[in-house]
């Protein structure tokens, strides 16, 4: 009878030892084999922008950047006129598989590989995409001011003041006719210059990069400014993100306009 209370007490044992040992290997956290490369520290400096296309989120509240830009406005642009980008630019390209996957950088830098009969809504639409992403990134609820960081020293260099260059774009920016942008770019020769470009077209087109950009589309001023264009360019400077244009602008310098750079990011 003893000998077999031990043996009992013996596989007793060993079961909970066993059973001590599931629990234990079932509750240790998992060790993933996650991707060597790191996370960016930062916000993207320029969003990969690979197809099929995704609609990125606003990245803060549609609320957030009033009483500059008032949420209705954000909302409407973001999530209707921005989607309806992205989606126009997924369903042109869904007729050539070849196509997919391209990063939208490329196929600007390249229109003329694009098929003919998709060509000007991949203009257009790719256009529209990067450029928003571009723009929801370069505004912050915390922006304004005046610019920091070697932007600012650049700006003052090339345009003799903030004030100056403020100026400059703002007029550039109501001066272009009907729909489109106004930007501070880096040329091809490495400088800083502002430009203006119809529509939805991207300054990548034409080889230069673009740090910074003012959408002056109506729809992205009219609910609150109506026809007042001038109004809706000064009031946008409070909002402007001079850390990620900063960012980008750096990146512009480094890079020499390569496409990589474009596109580097998330
Ligand atoms: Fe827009």
């Amino acid at each position: 009878m003893k000998k077999f209370l031990q043996r009992q007490m013996h596989f007793l044992g060993l079961g909970i030892t066993l059973l001590v040992l599931l629990v234990s290997c079932q509750a240790a956290p998992q060790v993933e084999s996650s991707p060597t490369a790191a996370t960016p520290a930062t916000t993207p400096v320029a969003q990969a922008t690979p197809t099929p296309a995704q609609l990125p989120p606003l990245p803060y509240d549609y609320a957030a950047l009033e009483p500059h830009i008032d949420a209705e406005t954000m909302k409407l642009h973001h999530d209707r006129h921005h989607a309806a980008y992205v989606n126009n630019l997924n369903e042109a390209l869904a007729k050539y598989p070849n196509l997919q996957n391209r990063d939208v950088v490329t196929l600007l830098q390249d229109l003329d590989s694009v098929p003919e009969d998709i060509r000007t809504t991949v203009r257009n639409n790719g256009g529209g995409h990067i450029n928003h992403t571009m723009f929801w990134q370069i505004m912050s609820p915390q922006g304004g001011g005046e610019p920091t960081g070697a932007i600012a020293e650049e700006i003052n260099k090339t345009f003799g003041s903030f004030n100056q260059f403020r100026e400059q774009f703002n007029e550039a920016g109501g001066g272009r006719f009907g729909s489109g942008w106004v930007w501070l770019v880096r040329n091809q020769n490495g400088q800083l210059e502002i430009t203006t470009t119809p529509n939805q077209d991207s300054p990548i087109m034409d080889g230069s990069y673009p740090i910074m950009g003012n959408d002056v589309w109506e729809h992205a001023y009219y609910l609150n400014y109506q026809n007042r264009r001038a109004d809706y360019l000064d009031n946008w400077w409070n909002v402007v993100n001079w850390n990620e244009i900063n960012q980008r602008s750096a990146l512009s310098s480094s890079a020499s306009l390569s496409q990589q750079s474009l596109n580097q990011g998330t």
